[in-house]
Order: structure tokens, then sequence, then C-alpha cells
């Protein structure tokens, strides 16, 4: 029989790690929840009112609310650079650390890197006084709880014994505390042997604690660990195909929205992730699946590495498209225009702009000389000048084109299109009636049937340009 869990380590208070461990505290009052960061300021964040994470709901679950009074930090979460004791304490340790995609040396621009995550796992060899549950929660390499159980066993203390579990993350940005609170599934991978199943269930009776038993499912190791790259290579893969065929629409007056709705109604294939935009972004499409491709290449597979490369090739047409059709509006020659775009974050409802779609819009319209306005509610100006800056330094003239604005309706004053590259709700109920006013001929909008309605915005003299929409 599994044993009760008292005490759980969390190592990496990212997104992922600070989020998950609020959610198992607020569900678990029993066990006491530690999280460890390296990053001081971070940790120090997760303890003030200003969470270095923007979720909803997530501040109500980190702090206790009180009656009148100031909430206070929940009592069985802790959040501490002090990571020998943690791991001591801990019965079951979470590594939920960043594993981004390799820079340089073998596998550079493909391989996830996953060194983070073995001194981590070396850090926990050499503080454990007991045995302990290590559990993979970061998107890794197929085949890294080999590796991980390796290093521990290793460099073990005498007689101290380790179960490795892989248990990868499917929340989004944005929903994260409703995707832990009411998970579609929980994958627990752990080893074919008598102590691995013993592991994976003393785990799965931890979420079990709020998730119905016939959600959590249990596999071997590695499966669990190439479910993860599979599941966002199938749900990007989606994406792509209802952007590849968006090109189709625009060529051939078929209406992308009509497409997604009659073949996302056969329930086989469903309705979610077929909304066409200008591509995918965020932290982790593209890098899962440069690291699946990238495995494919090592097993000799170099047609299957293509075929979900190709995933990552129609990501990248799509943005560049989307600017040479704008520009093509302006008979190829942007400059004295100005383009405003609306959104910067690479969804709505987050300040995230990791890999989003808008880094790559704003650089393209900038290098064909455009003048550049921006908004997002939420994205800081330092953020975006990060983001794009290294190309406003090596290019002069580029930060005089470059404006970023504390409304909708500033970017696109004296502006002669306007681009919603993120879907916030806000863009929806813009006054576009005074955008219209304060815009400039030939006033063109151009976004997703998502968020523009072009029926009413044509009626206010604008010229829209929707995606998978007739040109
Ligand atoms: P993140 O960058 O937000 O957080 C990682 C944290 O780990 C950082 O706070 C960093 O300071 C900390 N860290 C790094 N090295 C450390 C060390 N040696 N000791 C202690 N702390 C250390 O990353 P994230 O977005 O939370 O992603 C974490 C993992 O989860 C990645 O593998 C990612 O692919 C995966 N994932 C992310 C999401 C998402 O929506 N962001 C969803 C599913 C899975
Ligand atoms: C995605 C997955 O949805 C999560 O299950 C997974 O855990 C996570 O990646 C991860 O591994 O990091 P996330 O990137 O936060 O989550 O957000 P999504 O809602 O999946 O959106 C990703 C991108 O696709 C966004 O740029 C979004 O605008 C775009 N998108 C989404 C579309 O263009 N069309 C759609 O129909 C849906």
């Amino acid at each position: 029989t599994p044993k009760s869990v008292s005490y759980i380590c969390f190592i990496g208070a990212g997104y992922v790690g600070g989020s998950t461990a609020a959610v198992l505290a607020n569900q678990c009052p029993h066990i006491q929840v530690t999280v460890v960061d390296k990053n001081a300021e971070r940790t120090k964040a997760w303890q003030s009112e200003n969470l270095p994470v923007a979720e909803t709901g997530l501040l109500d679950i980190v702090k206790v609310p009180r009656d009148g009074l100031r909430p206070s930090q929940r009592k069985n979460l802790h959040f501490t650079t002090e990571v020998e004791e943690s791991i001591q304490q801990a019965e079951i340790i979470i590594v939920s650390v960043n594993t981004p995609t390799k820079a340089v040396g073998t596998g550079s621009g493909y391989l996830l890197d996953s060194s983070v995550l073995e001194d981590v796992v070396m850090c926990i060899a050499r503080s454990a006084r007991s045995n302990k549950i290590v559990v993979e929660k970061s998107t890794v390499p197929v085949g890294t709880g080999e590796t991980v159980r390796d290093i521990l066993r290793n460099n073990a203390h005498t007689g101290v014994k380790f179960e490795v579990l892989s248990n990868p993350e499917f929340l989004a940005e944005g929903t994260a505390v409703q995707n832990l609170l009411q998970p579609d599934r929980v994958l627990i991978g752990c080893l074919e042997t008598k102590s691995g199943f013993l592991a994976a269930e003393t785990f799965a009776s931890v979420y079990a604690t709020w998730i119905p038993r016939e959600r959590i499912i249990t596999m071997n190791l590695f499966s669990s660990e190439l479910s993860k790259l599979a599941a966002n290579a199938l749900l990007a893969q989606r994406i792509s195909s209802i952007n590849a065929l968006s090109i189709i629409c625009e060529a051939t007056g078929a209406d992308i929205q009509q497409v997604a709705k009659a073949v996302g109604s056969d329930s086989r294939i469903g309705p979610h992730m077929l909304r066409a935009s200008f591509g995918f972004g965020g932290s982790c499409f593209k890098k899962d699946i440069r690291s699946l491709v990238y495995l494919c290449k090592c097993l000799h597979l170099d047609d299957v590495a293509a075929y979900w490369e190709a995933i990552l090739n129609i990501n990248e047409k799509q943005k560049s498209r989307s600017v040479a059709r704008i520009v093509s509006r302006f008979n190829n020659n942007m400059n004295g225009k100005k383009i405003a775009i609306l959104g910067f974050a690479f969804k709505e409802n987050t300040g995230d702009t990791r890999e989003s779609c808008a880094i790559d819009l704003v650089k393209g319209f900038l290098h064909e000389g455009a003048s550049v306005s921006i908004y997002d509610p939420l994205v800081q100006e330092s953020q975006i000048r990060e983001d794009l800056g290294i190309d406003c330094a090596a290019d002069g003239g580029l930060d005089n084109r470059l404006t970023i604005c504390q409304s909708g309706e500033e970017a696109c004053t004296g502006a002669h299109g306007v681009l919603v590259a993120t879907n916030w709700d806000t863009f929806r109920s813009l006054d576009w009636d005074h955008v219209a006013r304060v815009m400039t001929y030939p006033r063109i909008v151009f976004g997703s049937s998502a968020c523009l309605d072009p029926n009413v915005l044509e009626s206010m003299g604008f010229t829209v340009e929707i995606i998978g929409k007739k040109v």
C-alpha cells in the first residue's frame, strides 16, 4: 500500500512549479509544500502580493483571503532558496526547472537543454539522507529518466534509495489554475517494477485528493516523456493545419472560419485549436517540436523528422506572408507609413512574450521601412524593447520608428493600418468609431475573425483584412 505523503518539495518556482505547488497546497492542506528557486528575487515575489506569474485566480490560492484584513500567506506553502534542507525534509521532490533549447554544441537549436535539471538531480543525490521519490515535471528529452536514475544511483549516500517518476505538465498559460484544478488527465510515468509502481501509486494518491482516479494515467517512464512532446506536437499541428488551409482560403474565396466549423463539428476532429492565426507562439510548442525532430534525426528517421518540422515551417510562413499581405496593400512601399500593433503577448490574458508572433510581425514591418506603434494591456515597455532590442541597436534608424503606447487608441492615432496581434477582449470592445477618426487612409484593419467583425468595421470606413478570407 502507498505511504501517505506529508511533505513535498518543488525545485523551480516558475510558471509551472509555482502554480502547481500553489494548487497542490490549496487542495491538500495536510501536506507541507516548499518551492525552492535559486532566484531570490523570484522567491520574494511569490511571497508578495505581486506574484511573478499573472494567472487568473492564482493570488487567491497563494494567499488565504481573510475577512477585512490583508490576505496572508497560505500556511502550508513556502517559497525559499534553501535547497538542501527542503530536499532533506521532503518525501517527494518535483523538479520543475526550465529546459530551453540548447544554444551551442551538439543538438544546438533542437535538443532540450537538461543540464539545469541534471544539476538539480545531482544536488538531490548529494543532499538526501533518506529514500525519496524524484519527479521530472519539466519537459525533457525522451530517455532523461534513465540519466536521472544514473545520477541518483551513482551519487547517493549509502543506503539511500530513489524512485524516479515522470509527471509532465499540460497547463496552458492564462488558464493555469483552472487547468490544474480540473486537468483532462494527469500522467505519471514510472519504472515497471514493484517499487516503481508503488512510487507511482504514492504520488497518484496525492493527486487523487482532488482529481478523479480515472483521469490519473500511469505508464512507463519513456511513454510519459514522449507523450508530453507528442501532445504539444499534435496541438501545434492542428494550428499549422488550419493556418495552411487559411492560405488556400485566401486564394479561393473559401472562409477559414466556416471551414474550421465544418471540420471541427466532426466529433472525431473536435473544435479545439482550430483558430486560424498569425501562427502559434509561446515558450513550448516550438522548442518541444524541435526536440522531437532532434530525436527523429538521432534515430535516422529523416522523413519522420521532416514531417514534424513542417509544422514549424508553416508557422514561420504564416508570419512572413501576413506581413507581405499588408505591405502589398501599400503597393509594397511602407516608407512613411505607420502600423499599429495591438497586443504583444503570445496569447491573450498573459504578459508572456516568449516566441510571440508579434515580435516577428513588428520586425517585419520595421524591416520594410514602416513606423510601428505597439500597445499591450499587460506587457511592459521594457519587455517589448528587450524582445525587439537587438535589431533596433543594429540599425540606427529603427528606434525612431518604434513607439510603445499606453492604450489601443493612442497606438492607432495617425496609423495607416492596425494589426490585432493578440486577441485580447479589450480590442474586441475598442471604441472602433473613435479609432476610425484618428487613423489615416487607407485605415486597414488586419486580424483574425475571432476578434474582429469585418461587417461592423467596414461600415465604419475601415478596409478589413481577415486571416483566411479572400484577399
Ligand atoms: P520558468 O522559466 O518560468 O521557471 C523555471 C524556474 O526554475 C525559474 O524560476 C528558475 O529560476 C528556476 N531554476 C533554474 N535553475 C534552478 C536551480 N538550479 N535551482 C532552483 N531553481 C532553478 O519555466 P516554466 O515555464 O515554469 O517551465 C518549466 C518546465 O515546464 C519547462 O521544462 C517547460 O517546458 C515545462 N512546461 C511549461 C509550461 C508553461 O506553460 N510555461 C507548460 C507545461 C510544461
Ligand atoms: C500549450 C499547450 O496548450 C499546453 O497544454 C502545454 O502544457 C503548454 O503549451 C506547454 O507545454 O508549455 P500555451 O503555449 O500556454 O500552452 O498556450 P496555447 O493556448 O496552447 O496557445 C499557444 C499558441 O497557439 C498561442 O500563440 C495561441 O494564440 C495559438 N493558438 C491557439 C492559435 O493560433 N490557434 C488556436 O486555435 C489555439
